[in-house]
């Protein structure tokens, strides 16, 4: 049955049959083709018991059930539901006192259409695409019938897609201030006009720029290099220039800092060292000042370049936390380094006191020895000279007569 609704011969029978029923029993109507009938919510809905008002009385059900919404049934049958809801919607069959069917229908609740609520996209200066959505929600299939042209000028279409809701201008008279979109909803209830004007150029909004890289660059710290492509809808002919506007900003900070460059790439010399970035890119037709930014493009979070040197104990020692490592390089274990590092400090302090004891021991040494040597030198010399004295004396005194 779906399938059947949505085809487009049956809606155009729809749409036809309604536009030759009056407004007013507009919302009462059979579709004998499709053996559906609709209704408008919140309003008494009539259904017939067939074509000829005989063999009564007559008995209803709604889907093979006898439980029937608020009702009332005439004197000829006819069967009328009191302010529907979407819960009275089903299957009614009638039939007669001997249980014999006589008639079944299809019925469907919803409104006629009501006002559309339209949006138009203008991404270059040769297409312009307009949505729209329904200010009531009609709950019945629709079709839509587009219509579009500049001021005094004849309708030409806007062509339509049904499913997505929008419809597609080519090459609009741009030159023209004012244009004018007409929208005609038909559904098994009715029809509604919508008509829209605005100004193509105060609509002009470009695609964000795409393809848009941010890059360090080598050897500088506080530069960041940013590049992009033109939106793919946005004709490359130097008649429409684009101007694009970066702006940039430390990740945590809430100030952007701004660029503005018709051309890509761009450098930024100010951006802070070692710390990630976020890079943004949008553009607007250069000449037009009326016209709108394109959104921004995505963030992508970029650091500028860093120096990676091998670290040197003897230039950059206090602040670095790789100092463990650099003052100690036997330490070998760097998943323990902090703890590890802490008692290395101590034990080498430990070291040092012991090779200056031994330093100052030795230099002790080296000093005493040979002053020990050379007191014991002079004393062995006086007593040698003492001895030699003693010698002569007792030579003297042999020699003496006695
Ligand atoms: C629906 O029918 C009831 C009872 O006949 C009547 O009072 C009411 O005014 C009707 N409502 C409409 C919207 O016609
Ligand atoms: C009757 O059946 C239709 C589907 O065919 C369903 O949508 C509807 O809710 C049913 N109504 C009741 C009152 O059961
Ligand atoms: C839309 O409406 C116009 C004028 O009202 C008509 O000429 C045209 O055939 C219609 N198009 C469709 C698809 O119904
Ligand atoms: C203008 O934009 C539309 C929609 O994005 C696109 O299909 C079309 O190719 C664009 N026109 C040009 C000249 O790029």
């Amino acid at each position: 049955m779906p399938g059947l609704l949505s085809s487009p011969v049956c809606l155009i029978v729809i749409w036809f049959l309604s536009w030759s029923l009056q407004p007013s029993c507009a919302q009462i109507w059979t579709d004998e083709v499709s053996g559906v009938q609709y209704g408008q919510l919140e309003s008494n809905v009539t259904l017939a018991c067939g074509k000829s008002q005989i063999r009564i009385p007559v008995v209803w059900h709604l889907n093979h059930s006898s439980a029937l919404p608020w009702h009332k049934v005439t004197s000829e049958g006819t069967l009328v539901l009191l302010h529907v809801d979407r819960s009275a919607q089903g299957i009614y069959s009638c039939y007669d006192n001997r249980g014999l069917r006589l008639h079944s229908v299809t019925l469907r609740l919803g409104y006629p259409p009501g006002l559309l609520s339209i949006s138009c996209q203008v991404p270059n200066h040769t297409h312009v695409r307009c949505s729209w959505v329904e200010s009531v929600k009609t709950f019945l299939p629709a079709q839509y019938n587009a219509s579009f042209r500049g001021n005094g000028q004849e309708w030409r279409p806007c062509v339509v897609d049904v499913a997505r809701k929008h419809c597609d201008v080519d090459h609009p008279a741009f030159w023209q201030t004012i244009h004018t979109l007409r929208i005609i909803e038909t559904n098994a209830l009715g029809s509604g006009t919508t008509f829209v004007r605005f100004k193509l150029h105060e609509l002009l909004k470009p695609d964000p720029p795409e393809s848009v890289l941010v890059k360090e660059v080598e050897g500088y710290p506080k530069r960041l290099i940013v590049s992009w492509n033109f939106p793919s809808s946005w004709p490359l002919q130097d008649a429409f220039p684009l101007v694009f506007q970066i702006r940039y900003r430390p990740l945590g900070s809430i100030y952007w800092s701004e660029i503005y460059s018709e051309e890509s790439p761009v450098v930024i010399f100010d951006a802070l060292a070692g710390h990630l970035h976020q890079v943004q890119i949008r553009a607007r037709d250069e000449v037009n000042a009326e016209s709108q930014w394109s959104e921004w493009s995505s963030l992508p979070l970029v650091k500028p370049w860093e120096v990676y040197t091998t670290p040197d104990p003897a230039e950059e020692l206090p602040t670095d936390d790789r100092i463990p490592e650099c003052f100690f390089p036997f330490n070998t274990k760097p998943e323990t380094s902090t703890a590890k590092s802490d008692n290395s400090v101590i034990e080498d302090e430990g070291n040092l006191g012991l090779v200056i004891l031994l330093v100052l021991f030795s230099v002790v040494i080296f000093i005493t020895v040979p002053s020990l040597i050379y007191v014991v030198w002079v004393r062995q010399r006086r007593r040698d000279h003492v001895t030699k004295q003693e010698l002569t004396s007792m030579v003297k005194m042999k020699s003496m007569p006695i």
